[in-house]
């Protein structure tokens, strides 16, 4: 049961697709006004446990630390982190007495004081807001509600749940295509080649440069005969420079975001002096969205949206500031004694509200400052995509994922969790985020493998591709000096193993995806969702099951051998070396010290389930999905729904899940 409640004016963020009626009255919270917002205060049991939030810093169950729904571009993940990329405003209070989800629907900040204050309390903080409340027996019933709530979250099409790799610094097409070689020439398989920020003209959103990337289309074609498909990046901003085409157009119908004076507000990103399209106002999210035709007239058929928090370097209006500062102190003449000033000047230019607060959009015919919005900026622009996609192709499913989200983009994309680091911390808060996103419909997701920034090390990439064989987005992704393509490495042999148990797990990988975006369900579970009644289970937050069949248990420690795993119930534990190099052990409830070597993957199977697996494949179009085999741990026939569709249909997808019985061991 759902019901929604107003405060103040909010807008329509279009995050929910079933309109509920205004309910008037008493909420579970306590609500009291504070500088123009409302404080909803809810008084936690001990015993309450709290989840939601989607991309956030910290444990699955979310108690005693502060987060706020701001998009903020910072590529420092520390513990102490209170915003990240995106807002995803769900949280669901799950206690002995009383459980409810509640999501905050709102465009602006949020923050969710879930027992930093006082431990006890969980305060939300919010203005202008639709607040819906759901109530239901378990988090899992509460999660498929609000999964109902804000509709059916997007599909891939199948090659992207290959293996991709990307760097921030293949600089041309020969860089490319010796990527491609080197994965062919180790036998590693691969689906997709990122191309960032480079391949463009002096950063120019569609358009590509010429000497580095003289015939893209040939290069596309190439690549695509090797099953291998170019995905290039595009950024929010677009150059503000006369002769360019799109931004000579955009300004012509005036479709770029305004500042009071209603001139085009300025910013600076990686092309310098640029416009952020208002893709909130649908005339100019189609027209942006529509520029994507210009790559995929070149044989494109996926896309990454970054930058798009909007992460800025500086504005109109924090440069002014900036200058101002700077100005008046080297007219006074104090500028060495006041480094801090400069220092401080300057620190404050990015991101700034000075500038967040300068420039408007235009949605369902009312202005709003873009603070008032901010939150909804990556998932407009990258609904700006998937809509042309949409009316491109209305039959074939596209890659699509961006780095800033808000609820409702779920439906038009995926998100990859930013710029993360070759830390083993980050390892660990790749698995805890899995099932946090699921919650808010965000299951197309991976982190960037290995880390982002900081150079990784051979051990770290091994036991992450572990964790990233399960990820439905899974990406090398780096900008460190020292090179981590998975060929570059010592034993090339785990690699390639490793590498290869993802394309064997696909047909089971795959099918659970499929199920759950159909069906509003979480891939990715905690132990406490899927044994409620296990005390042991509600604290586990280093496990997780995938899917109805399995449960996973990362190693993501440095120099260790193994880990503890606790087992809910009785299970069958696979060890895998090769897709088809694997070894089976049932083992008893309880804890278990298991040894993983740094080749091996290892994972669960849970009582009376099985699973297919096909044989290693080098890429998705390769994998042979006739002849699979059945890890089984049931003395009855099972029946498993497998999804075998053709990897690109939109519509129905519900008919291609067939229903399989399969015999006991
Ligand atoms: C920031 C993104 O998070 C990162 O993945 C990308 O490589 C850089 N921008 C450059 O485009």
């Amino acid at each position: 049961m759902i019901k929604r409640y107003r405060y103040g004016a909010p807008v329509n963020t279009e995050a929910a697709v079933i309109q509920i009626a205004e309910s008037k009255g008493q909420t579970v919270f306590s609500e009291r006004e504070c500088e123009g917002k409302t404080a909803f205060g809810y008084e936690m049991e001990k015993e309450d446990r709290v989840y939601g939030l989607g991309e956030q810093m910290r444990g699955i169950n979310k108690r005693g630390w502060i987060y706020e729904s701001w998009n903020t571009d910072d590529p420092i993940l520390t513990e102490t982190r209170v915003s990240l990329y995106t807002s995803h405003n769900f949280i669901m209070v799950i206690g002995k007495n009383r459980s409810f989800g509640a999501f905050f629907d709102c465009g602006g900040k949020v923050v969710f004081d879930v027992g930093y204050t006082d431990p006890d309390v969980l305060t939300v903080t919010a203005r202008d807001c639709n607040l819906y409340l759901i109530e239901g027996e378990s988090a899992l019933e509460i999660v498929q509600e609000f999964r109902g709530l804000i509709g059916t979250s997007y599909i891939p099409p199948k090659w992207a749940f290959g293996f991709g790799q990307s760097h921030w610094g293949y600089l041309n097409e020969g860089d490319i295509r010796t990527v491609a070689e080197n994965y062919k020439a180790c036998d590693m398989p691969l689906d997709m080649i990122y191309l960032d920020i480079d391949y463009m003209e002096r950063f120019q959103d569609f358009t590509v440069d010429k000497k580095a990337f003289p015939d893209l289309k040939k290069l596309a074609a190439d690549m695509k005969k090797e099953n291998i498909r170019l995905i290039p990046i595009i950024d929010a901003a677009v150059k503000a420079e006369k002769g360019y085409s799109v931004y000579d157009e955009g300004i012509e119908k005036g479709y770029f975001c305004k500042n009071q004076k209603g001139e085009p507000y300025i910013v600076g990103v990686w092309p310098q002096d640029s416009v952020l399209p208002d893709v909130l106002n649908p005339a100019a999210r189609k027209w942006f969205g529509s520029q994507y035709k210009v790559l995929m007239d070149e044989g494109i058929e996926g896309f990454w949206n970054d930058m798009n928090e909007p992460g800025i370097f500086y504005g109109e209006e924090s440069m002014a500031a900036a200058v101002k500062t700077i100005e008046a102190l080297v007219a006074s003449g104090r500028t060495k004694k006041d480094f801090a000033e400069v220092q401080g000047a300057v620190f404050n230019l990015p991101n700034s509200m000075l500038d967040y607060g300068a420039f408007y959009h235009e949605k369902d015919g009312k202005r709003y400052c873009h603070a008032e919005v901010h939150n909804l900026f990556g998932y407009y622009m990258t609904r700006a995509a998937a809509e042309y996609f949409e009316e491109r192709d209305p039959d074939k499913r596209f890659l699509m994922f961006s780095r800033s989200s808000y609820i409702g983009m779920h439906r038009y994309g995926g998100i990859w969790t930013g710029d993360n680091a070759a830390w083993w911390a980050h390892l660990l808060l790749n698995l805890k985020m899995l099932p946090s996103l699921d919650m808010c419909g965000f299951l197309f997701t991976g982190a960037d493998l290995c880390g982002f920034g900081q150079n990784t090390t051979e051990d770290l990439a091994l036991r992450w591709l572990a964790l990233g064989i399960f990820t439905p987005l899974m990406r090398n992704h780096y900008n460190a000096s020292r090179p981590q393509e998975y060929y570059v490495f010592k034993n090339k042999e785990a690699f390639r193993n490793l590498l290869g148990i993802r394309y064997s797990l696909l047909p089971y990988l795959y099918s659970e995806f499929v199920k759950s975006a159909l069906r509003g369900q979480m891939l990715f579970k905690p132990l406490a969702f899927e044994y409620p009644q296990d005390g042991r289970a509600q604290t586990v937050e280093d496990q997780l099951c995938v899917g109805e069949s399995i449960m996973i248990a990362p190693v993501y420690e440095q120099n260790a051998k193994g880990r503890y795993v606790y087992l809910p119930e009785e299970m069958k534990l696979i060890r895998m070396r090769a897709g088809d190099r694997y070894t089976q052990e049932v083992l008893p409830q309880g804890s278990h010290y298991i040894e993983v070597a740094l080749d091996e993957v290892i994972f669960f199977l849970r009582k009376n389930r099985v699973m297919p697996l096909a044989r290693p494949a080098k890429n998705v179009a390769s994998l042979d999905e006739k002849n699979l085999t059945w890890l089984k741990f049931t003395d009855r026939p099972v029946t498993y729904e497998i999804c075998r569709d053709d990897g690109f249909v939109k519509k129905n997808l519900e008919r291609y899940i067939e229903r399989v019985t399969v015999n006991s061991d």
